[in-house]
């Protein structure tokens, strides 16, 4: 039994829709990438789209360049249309969208693409910063990547609150190994998603794939209840 399955009972078969928060470095592209594998839709990250911008110097890349090197947000109306733009049918893991209020709002106020659930990883913010500083990228220096941290609490926390609100938000720890937390995202994704008909989820579990190391779902007799 794949995740999409048990999840899509509760999302009128458009697939599942889910936005990966959480602080820079905390694992949203790391976990992105395993989940819309298991999940089997299309994963999107807005910092990877600016950033294959900017690396084919594109005008958009050019009139984006500067905010994302210094760590600072894109305006609203641009990165809502990269999101429509770039976005398919069939459910999607959304890592760095929304980040704002406005963002937010703008993604409810399309129906079609409204999140389904919203996972933010939890990590220490001296942890993200440790995990940035190790990396390299051209926003990871010291400096930047505060400031990135302090945009994550005065925009995207206001953003996550609405999302919370609204019943769609679930936090799972991100200090642990990629492999331990994905087993937090999938377990989570299994608990914020029961099936209807009411049967048990206390024996979903969550076992490797044997090829890319990455996760499915499996249910026994109870959980899959057909
Ligand atoms: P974006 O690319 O989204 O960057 P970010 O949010 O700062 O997050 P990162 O990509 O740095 O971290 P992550 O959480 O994905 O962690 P990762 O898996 O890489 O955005 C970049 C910029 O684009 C923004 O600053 C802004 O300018 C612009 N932008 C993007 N979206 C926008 C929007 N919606 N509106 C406006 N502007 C926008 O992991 C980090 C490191 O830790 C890696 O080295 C990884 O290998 C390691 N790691 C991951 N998990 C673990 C673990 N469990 N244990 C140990 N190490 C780990
Ligand atoms: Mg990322």
């Amino acid at each position: 039994m794949r995740a999409t399955r048990s999840h899509e009972r509760n999302t009128g078969g458009l697939g599942p829709r889910v936005v990966v928060a959480g602080r820079p470095g905390a694992g949203k592209g790391t976990q992105g990438a395993r989940l819309a594998r298991c999940l089997d839709v299309q994963y999107l990250s807005t910092g990877d789209l600016l950033r294959h911008e900017i690396a084919i110097e594109s005008p958009l890349g050019s009139a984006v360049e500067r905010l994302v090197a210094a760590g600072r947000l894109v305006p609203t109306g641009l990165i809502v249309a990269i999101v429509e733009t770039n976005l398919v049918d069939g459910g999607y893991v959304l890592d760095g969208f929304p980040r704002t209020v406005e963002q937010a709002e703008a993604l409810f106020n399309r129906q079609a693409l409204a999140p389904t659930l919203a996972i933010e990883i939890v990590v220490p913010a001296h942890i993200a910063l440790a995990r940035l500083t190790g990396r390299g990228r051209r926003d990871d220096d010291s400096t930047v990547a505060s400031e990135r941290l302090v945009i994550y609490e005065t925009d995207t926390v206001p953003a996550l609150d609405l999302l919370d609100r609204r019943g769609l938000l679930v936090r799972v720890d991100g200090n642990d190994s990629p492999d331990a937390v994905e087993q937090g995202v999938l377990r989570a994704l299994v608990r914020a998603c029961p099936p209807r008909d009411g049967s048990s989820l206390s024996s979903a579990r969550v076992v490797p794939f044997s090829r890319d190391n990455s996760a499915r779902l499996v249910a026994d007799r109870e959980y899959a209840g057909e």
